[in-house]
């Protein structure tokens, strides 16, 4: 059908859109959607749930029921604390293979994650944990001692 050019167009039958620009405006509409939708899925990402952690140097009551030779781990710490007839000392809880948090009992340590074994010292029984569990520093301030989970000491060093 051809159209007469002298024939005027009626406001209620629009010249129709030419196929390209029609799917020009489609991909753009899109890419404005997609831009938009995604500006929303960043926004709603989840934040990061960090929490401060622990001061590393942490003061410790000892129980008066301890017994020599058994371990004190405080709440909420990787460190084992003992009481023996030469003085108190702290052992580190992690384990030195890849960090697992190790069982402390009155013969040594156990990695539950691999199998390690360490002496009540925190001398490699069993692998493959490769190095013993390190000391740690401890101070004491009237009844109470302070550990240093930061600072290592040489083994056997006790206050
Ligand atoms: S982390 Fe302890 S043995 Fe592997």
């Amino acid at each position: 059908m051809t159209t007469n050019p002298s024939e005027k167009q009626s406001r209620f039958d629009p010249e129709p859109m030419p196929r390209r620009d029609f799917l020009g405006l489609a991909a753009l509409g899109s890419m404005a959607a997609a831009f938009i939708l995604s500006i929303f899925g960043m926004l709603k990402l989840p934040k990061a749930a960090v929490s401060a952690s622990p001061a590393k140097k942490f003061s410790v009551a000892l129980p008066d029921t301890l017994v020599e030779g058994e371990p004190f781990v405080p709440p909420g710490r990787n460190v084992a604390v003992f009481r023996d007839g030469e003085g108190v000392f702290a052992i580190s809880t992690i384990c030195t293979h890849l960090g697992c948090i190790v069982k402390a009992g009155t013969t040594g340590f156990e990695c539950p994650c691999h199998g390690s074994g360490f002496e009540k010292d925190g001398t490699v029984r069993k692998g493959p944990a490769p190095k013993p569990l390190p000391w740690l520093k401890v101070s004491k301030s009237g009844s109470t001692y302070t550990v240093d989970e930061e600072t290592t000491v040489k083994t056997g060093t006790k206050i």
